[in-house]
């Protein structure tokens, strides 16, 4: 990265990192099980909520419960069952016309990270209907009251239900897009193992290799704070033993209850101390291809550690050494790879793939433009990288990068004649 652009990113992090004890971060209020939800919305004098989830989940009988809760103490609850994985604009508009139709006066989001973003972005629509999604995208650019949001995670992975984004996709330049703002942080958190009991293998390893991410990534990041390098550390160490454990036995309680902790815990410390390049591409994936989001964290993570170098040995050995894979004696550098051995070797036993498919070689240049947007200034990396570095992710992590055009590929072009041909490729494509 040029100097000067590296400055201003080390200016602006410093800037937030100052402003980290008076920033109004709060946390969820804790709900024993989704049958307090009704009461607590009585409490509030509120008589209609929307339910946010997804068709899947509602087939599984998982929101029957409180449903039947809603039905009994005489509260509409009107459901939007369409928040599908990497929700987008449209999805949000269409529960947006649900919620208003209904009257309703909060949002209770029920599933993955999808679904409580859905019903996050939802709430900021309704909270300000004259502003569109876009404009309220980035960060702080919400700023108004929001109705009261619920939220009810049925994976271990996100901690959206503690954190202050959303993240949503413009359905018509898939670019995913992180809406960060206080506001979002949801009023009220029901952290019950028994909704992540049927969660199928696979989910359940890519959703806790996501909170792993989160952890790691806010632990290495330049903002920390005593807070959330602990919240960081125990989120590792709980991930470490239990994940494999949930992942072997569904039906392990007590794993699924850590894991739940777990994300909760990685989610808070992610929101106060940010995520780093791993997200910023994973995120430009998931909304380009639809790349599920804990997959594409999973696969990019031992990538990106490497990439750092030097810069995170010594976070990394804390890390290592915390779960025991090192003692205090052995030397920074190969306690890191160590960490990143440990990473892969989960991601392996839990028959998470090393590399993506489908990343398309002529996408690479807008994909690490999206990924360098969302990184920086604003996530304090332990290096900073530009979007020509970032590059290397995709070419890295890529299965196989098909056929690429020529034109694309020519020597020379100028950033504009790349945009140009990026758009093309999406309009003959689409
Ligand atoms: N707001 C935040 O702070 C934050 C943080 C990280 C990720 N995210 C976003 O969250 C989304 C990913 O969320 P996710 O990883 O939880 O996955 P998801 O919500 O997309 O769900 C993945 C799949 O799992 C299924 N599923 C969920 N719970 C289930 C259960 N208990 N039993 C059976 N099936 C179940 C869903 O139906 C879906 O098909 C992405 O869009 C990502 O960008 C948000
Ligand atoms: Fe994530």
């Amino acid at each position: 990265m040029n100097p000067w652009k590296a400055a201003y990113c080390r200016i602006y992090q410093g800037a937030f990192r100052a402003a980290l004890p008076v920033l109004p971060y709060r946390m969820p209020r804790e709900l024993g099980t989704v049958t307090d939800i009704p009461e607590t919305l009585s409490g509030l004098g509120i008589s209609s909520a929307l339910l946010v989830t997804d068709q899947s989940i509602r087939s599984l009988g998982l929101t029957a419960v409180l449903e039947k809760a809603m039905n009994e103490a005489d509260i509409d609850c009107p459901v939007f069952d369409g928040a599908l994985p990497n929700p987008t604009f449209s999805m949000i508009e269409a529960a947006l016309k649900l919620y208003q139709a209904h009257g309703c006066g909060a949002v209770i989001g029920f599933g993955g990270g999808s679904a409580m973003d859905c019903a996050k972005a939802t709430a900021a629509r309704a909270g300000c209907p004259n502003r569109s999604l876009k404009s309220m995208s980035g960060n702080l650019r919400i700023l108004h009251k929001l109705p009261p949001i619920f939220a009810v995670p049925t994976t271990a992975g996100t901690g959206s239900e503690t954190t202050l984004a959303a993240v949503i996709t413009d359905d018509v330049t898939r670019h995913k897009v992180p809406m960060n703002d206080f506001n979002l942080i949801p009023s009220y958190a029901v952290l019950d193992p028994e909704t992540t009991v049927g969660l199928p293998k696979n989910i359940t390893a890519t959703t806790g290799m996501d909170a792993m991410t989160h952890a790691v990534e806010a632990y290495i990041g330049r903002s920390t704070t005593k807070e959330t390098r602990a919240w960081s550390v125990e989120a590792v160490q709980l991930i470490v033993t239990y994940l494999e454990r949930a992942y072997a036995d569904g039906s392990d309680l007590e794993a699924r209850r850590q894991m739940l902790r777990a994300a909760y815990l990685a989610g808070a410390s992610f929101t106060r101390s940010y995520v780093g390049y791993c997200h910023a591409v994973a995120h430009s994936l998931g909304g380009m291809y639809n790349t599920p989001h804990g997959l594409a964290n999973a696969v990019l993570l031992p990538y990106v550690l490497k990439a750092y170098g030097d810069s995170v040995y010594k976070k990394l050995k804390e890390l290592a050494v915390t779960i025991g894979l090192c003692g205090e004696s052995a030397p920074a550098s190969v306690a890191a790879e160590l960490f990143i051995r440990k990473i892969e070797r989960m991601n392996r036993n839990m028959g998470i793939p090393n590399k993506l498919s489908g990343i398309r070689r002529e996408d690479i240049y807008q994909l690490s433009k999206y990924a360098d947007h969302e990184g920086n200034p604003l996530y304090p990396v332990p290096r900073l990288m530009d979007r020509k570095a970032l590059e290397q992710f995709y070419v890295q992590v890529a299965e196989d990068l098909g056929e690429a055009s020529d034109a694309v590929h020519a020597q020379g072009l100028s950033t504009r004649e790349k945009e140009d041909l990026w758009k093309k490729s999406k309009s003959a494509a689409s």
